[in-house]
């Protein structure tokens, strides 16, 4: 065998090179249309006009229809009232929509190709180098590293693969009853390579052309799924998750439960849930009490109905693409294992798709009300809207309780940015009463990772403030 067919440094060069002539044309077109568009303002509201149709057209039957969590059920927009999403009474309209899901169901599918083209981007950058970098880059087998990251890409695929099927078995099933939807259902089935058969799902031959259409969201949120479904339930980061779980726990068993009400009179909320390791902790810590986990995002709540549905464990490689700090390669193309065997969903346990601050609980009158937030708060553009959704909690219980553990790493265009000394005499001013607050900012005491990789030169980790808080405001 030729040297070069053995050598994987020479074939990702000689791969390389046929693809970047078309990359290069394809990029030329591309440079020349942007110009043109530039340049001609009638061009472009020609040109931006017709895209809009063309994605309008498939788009503007599935962005009316709702979609009911936890089922997937689908819902007309003009039903949705109250009687169709109870958790989420304070729609007319709006809320997640089929659209929204099979947006984010085609990030997901893009993974490997988006993955796979910023692996060859980086490939492209060192033909900018000397021949003698280039040959002592191929000595080190830098080539052979990108190869290696494609097949932690692919593997990593393969679990999205299955999160996607997960997620198009339950949409299909949800609503076979309802003829209304069949078509479009199967249509979302088969742009992801699936047939609906007698309501099950069937695979396509890989060699079928499945429909190419692009997600408008960064591949950022589909890497961070996957990374938080590791951060939620694989053992590996039990040291990130436990002394958050301890906290609240040991906060609701020792000062809110035990003190006379029965245990099924008390809902716990979780706003924010991520992938949902959090929520399930509570619901098995806490099996007579219901938990209501509200997360907004399509492609985090995709990923907790997958962990809490699926039953095998799964190998993840989160780091496969990180490619600074590492000491080693072996150690950025580790795989973690999802444990998800070990997390079935509880039935005390009711995880929703939606804004926390459309969020009402669907009983009127609990005992008590205990909010969980862990890295949260500082997730709000407007945090008075949080806490006025946290406090109109009191209108569905006697006793709301509020615990909190997090950092204050404020994001999303915040429109104000407190202290923890401001929040908490913010709490007070609005009828909170703290029954704890502490701050945890001591690194020789151990300080919170957040998705950190240990084995890396790059550690994030967060002071966390924990507070406990009784609202006592008969307003
Ligand atoms: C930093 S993450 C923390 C996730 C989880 N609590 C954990 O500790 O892993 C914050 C989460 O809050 C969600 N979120 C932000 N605003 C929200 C809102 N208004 N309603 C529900 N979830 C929201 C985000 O999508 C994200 O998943």
């Amino acid at each position: 065998m030729p040297r070069s067919e053995k050598n994987p440094d020479i074939q990702y060069c000689k791969m390389a090179q046929a693809s970047s002539l078309t990359t290069n044309i394809a990029l030329a077109l591309v440079v020349v249309l942007m110009t043109l568009l530039r340049q001609n303002k009638s061009l472009q509201k020609w040109f931006v006009s017709n895209v809009e149709k063309l994605l309008s057209k498939k788009s503007s039957t599935t962005r009316k229809v709702n979609i009911l969590s936890p089922t997937l059920k689908l819902a007309r927009d003009e039903k949705s009232t109250g009687a169709y999403q109870p958790n989420f009474p304070k729609l007319s309209s709006g809320g997640p929509t089929l659209f929204e899901l099979t947006q984010n169901l085609v990030r997901l599918h893009e993974y490997r190709a988006r993955g796979e083209s910023y692996n060859g981007l980086l490939f492209q950058r060192t033909r900018q180098l000397g021949e003698n970098s280039q040959d002592q880059l191929r000595q080190l087998g830098y080539f052979t590293k990108l190869v290696k990251s494609n097949e932690g890409i692919r593997e990593n695929a393969k679990i999205i693969d299955k999160i996607i099927e997960h997620t198009l078995t339950k949409l299909v099933r949800s609503n076979e009853h309802d003829r209304e939807f069949t078509e479009e259902i199967e249509n979302i089935c088969g742009e992801h390579g699936y047939e609906v058969r007698d309501g099950h799902l069937t695979q396509l031959k890989s060699s079928s052309q499945f429909p190419v259409v692009l997600s408008q969201g960064s591949q950022n949120a589909v890497h961070e799924a996957l990374a938080h479904l590791c951060r939620d339930f694989s053992s590996y980061y039990s040291k990130e998750r436990d002394p958050l779980q301890k906290f609240i726990s040991n906060r609701i068993k020792n000062h809110v439960v035990g003190s006379g009400s029965p245990e099924e009179n008390n809902l716990i909320v979780v706003p924010g849930a991520g992938v949902g390791g959090l929520s399930h902790g509570l619901s098995s810590t806490f099996p007579h009490m219901r938990v209501d986990s509200i997360e907004l995002s399509a492609l985090m709540y995709i990923c907790n109905l997958f962990a809490l549905g699926y039953d095998r464990d799964v190998k993840i490689r989160p780091f496969t693409q990180q490619y600074s700090g590492q000491t080693e390669f072996g150690n950025q193309l580790r795989a973690l294992s999802a444990d998800l065997s070990k997390f079935n969903q509880c039935d005390n346990l009711n995880p929703l798709w939606g804004d926390f601050r459309q969020y009402s609980p669907n009983a009127k009158n609990f005992d008590k009300i205990i909010v969980c937030s862990a890295y949260f708060i500082d997730t709000a553009e407007n945090v008075f809207d949080y806490l006025a959704s946290i406090e109109a909690l009191k209108g569905y219980c006697k006793e709301l309780h509020w615990v909190n553990v997090g950092p204050l790493k404020y994001g999303t265009k915040p429109l104000v940015q407190f202290t923890g000394d401001e929040l908490k005499r913010l709490r007070k001013m609005r009828g909170w009463k703290d029954l704890v607050q502490t701050y945890e900012v001591d690194y020789s005491k151990g300080l919170n990772g957040y998705l950190t990789d240990y084995e890396s030169m790059y550690q994030g980790y967060y002071g966390l403030l924990k507070f406990h808080s009784v609202f006592e405001n008969s307003d």
